[in-house]
């Protein structure tokens, strides 16, 4: 799609390239990449296509929001944040939320993505029940990334290799444990775990088993697994997209 991304002004330039770089520092400083991925997928995530409602419009600022089930925990990501859009206050909650996702996985030795600055803040906090249930399988992944948000197969897979980084923890999703083996560096890990089945001390998602299950899927799972640059090259693309949902459509 030809996105039509709004003019910001110089001023609002200068101080997205300054909360940048004080990104970079504060979430290396407080070890929170996961956390930061985890609100920016999760406030984008929402939006539906059909309705053009929810998306990555800062409205995860408001509680109600946080207190979706899936969001559980969420909240600790925002009070991190609250000093850096404090020092900020001309930068919108929607572009911060995403500034600080695209940070996470570039200071973690994952790929640059593009980012593009000028979302608004919107009011209206989206309907629960958009984002994925880690409990179930192909047809549901589809139904949220490509009916609800418009996305494609392609962009499950490589998004779903955004599990390199993190983990579950028990109070707040009911799943207990990390992916790989270092959950602070963003590689091709998540695939090569999925790929060489079930090991102690590691878990897997219903979700992200399913990848293996699908003809569509399991050829990208193994390709990722095998070559890290086709994994970066596709993963930017689709982190991209999923930051810009809804936003600058032409
Ligand atoms: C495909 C559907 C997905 C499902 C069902 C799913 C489900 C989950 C669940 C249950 C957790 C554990 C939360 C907790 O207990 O703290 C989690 C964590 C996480 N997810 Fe996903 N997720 C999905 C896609 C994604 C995507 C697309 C991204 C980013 C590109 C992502 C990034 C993360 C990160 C970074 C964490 C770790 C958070 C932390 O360590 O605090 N997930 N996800």
């Amino acid at each position: 799609m030809v996105k039509n991304y709004p003019t910001v002004s110089g001023e609002y330039l200068k101080a997205i390239d300054k909360c940048k770089r004080k990104l970079r520092g504060f979430i290396a400083e407080k070890h929170c990449a996961p956390l930061m991925l985890r609100l920016a997928w999760h406030s984008a995530g929402t939006f539906d296509q059909v309705s053009k409602t929810g998306g990555p419009f800062g409205t995860m600022r408001f509680k109600a929001e946080q207190g979706h089930s899936a969001n559980n925990g969420i909240d600790i990501a925002l009070r991190l944040l609250e000093p850096i859009q404090e020092q900020f206050p001309t930068i919108s909650h929607a572009d911060v939320f995403q500034l600080a996702g695209v940070v996470a996985v570039e200071i973690t030795g994952g790929p640059e993505v593009p980012f593009h600055p000028g979302r608004p803040d919107k009011e209206e906090p989206p309907h629960e029940g958009r984002l994925p249930d880690a409990t179930k399988g192909c047809d549901h992944l589809r139904q949220i990334f490509v009916k609800q948000m418009g996305l494609s197969d392609q962009d499950i897979v490589a998004l779903s290799g955004g599990h390199t980084l993190g983990r579950c923890h028990k109070e707040r999703s009911g799943f207990e444990g990390q992916w790989t083996t270092n959950p602070l560096i963003f590689d091709n890990s998540y695939f090569k775990e999925l790929l060489s089945g079930e090991k102690e001390g590691l878990l897997q998602l219903p979700s992200d088993k399913a990848l293996l299950s699908d003809p569509s899927f399991r050829p990208l799972v193994e390709k990722y697994a095998a070559d890290e640059d086709a994994f970066f090259a596709d993963y930017a693309v689709a982190h991209q997209k999923l930051s810009e949902l809804g936003f600058a459509e032409a």
